[in-house]
């Protein structure tokens, strides 16, 4: 299957992206997890992206969607993936088209995950992500690591991540607002959209999730 997960920060996406890709035996691309190991590699797009990162607004297309292109056409993608956090404006939604449509290849869903604002900012104000890897997410109150400030995964410090500042997070809401939402539209157009409330504890909604996809499935 390739699908998109869709939704504002702190909606969940890493979470459950992370389940489905295992469930669903596709690799989870990141393209925040991507460019975060960029920046702790220091290199050049690391060091590019950091400056637009830490202040909550889009890295620039053209980096982006190289980026994501160069991870997709990865040989454990073939068979497909699960995008999270790209693509995140419609020009690169485009891009992303373009790019199947030259491989003869089209999106099985773009899962949106719902959740009102309250909750995704309670949720990133109390996230803490591993600095080894920044798949390894944990929540103060909601998944509290076994140790306090150590990844239960591979033993690394956990941080709040730059970005997380409630400064930083509510411009980011806001480009989530303004650019990246009419992508639910572009897709819509497609009948790919399946929306799905991201409220409740993180089983019931990979279990929505997956019910979700399985219908869009069916349907086709
Ligand atoms: P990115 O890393 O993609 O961040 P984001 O979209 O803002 O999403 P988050 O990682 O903040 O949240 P999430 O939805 O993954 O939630 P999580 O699962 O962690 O992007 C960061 C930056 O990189 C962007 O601002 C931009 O600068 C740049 N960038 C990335 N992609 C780009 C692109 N395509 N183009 C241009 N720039 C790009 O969960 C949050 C917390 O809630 C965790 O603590 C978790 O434990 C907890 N939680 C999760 N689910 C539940 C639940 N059901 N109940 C209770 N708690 C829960």
């Amino acid at each position: 299957m390739r699908i998109v997960l869709v939704g504002p920060p702190g909606a969940g996406k890493g979470t459950q992206a992370t389940r489905l890709a295992e469930k669903l035996n596709i690799p989870h691309i990141s393209t925040g997890d991507l460019f975060r190991a960029n920046i702790s590699r220091q290199t050049e797009l690391g060091k590019l992206a950091k400056s637009y990162m830490d202040a909550g607004n889009l890295v620039p297309d053209e980096v982006t969607i190289a980026m994501a292109k160069d991870r997709m056409e990865q040989p454990d993608a073939e068979g497909g993936f699960l995008l999270d956090g790209f693509p995140r404006n419609v020009s690169q939604a485009e891009a992303l088209d373009e790019l199947l449509n030259t491989e003869g290849m089209q999106l099985d869903a773009v899962l949106d995950l719902e959740a009102p604002e309250e909750e995704v900012v309670k949720r990133i104000a109390g996230r803490r992500t591993c600095r080894n890897n920044s798949a390894h997410v944990f929540h103060v109150t909601y998944s509290p690591p076994k140790k306090e400030g150590v990844c239960d995964v591979c033993g690394g410090e956990l941080y709040l991540r730059g970005d997380d500042s409630e400064e930083t997070v509510r411009t980011r809401l806001e480009v989530y607002h303004t650019q990246t939402e009419p992508i639910i539209d572009y897709y819509k157009t497609q009948g790919l959209v399946v929306t799905i409330e991201a409220m409740g504890p993180v089983d019931e909604v990979t279990a929505r999730a997956l019910a979700a996809l399985k219908r869009e499935g069916d349907e086709k």
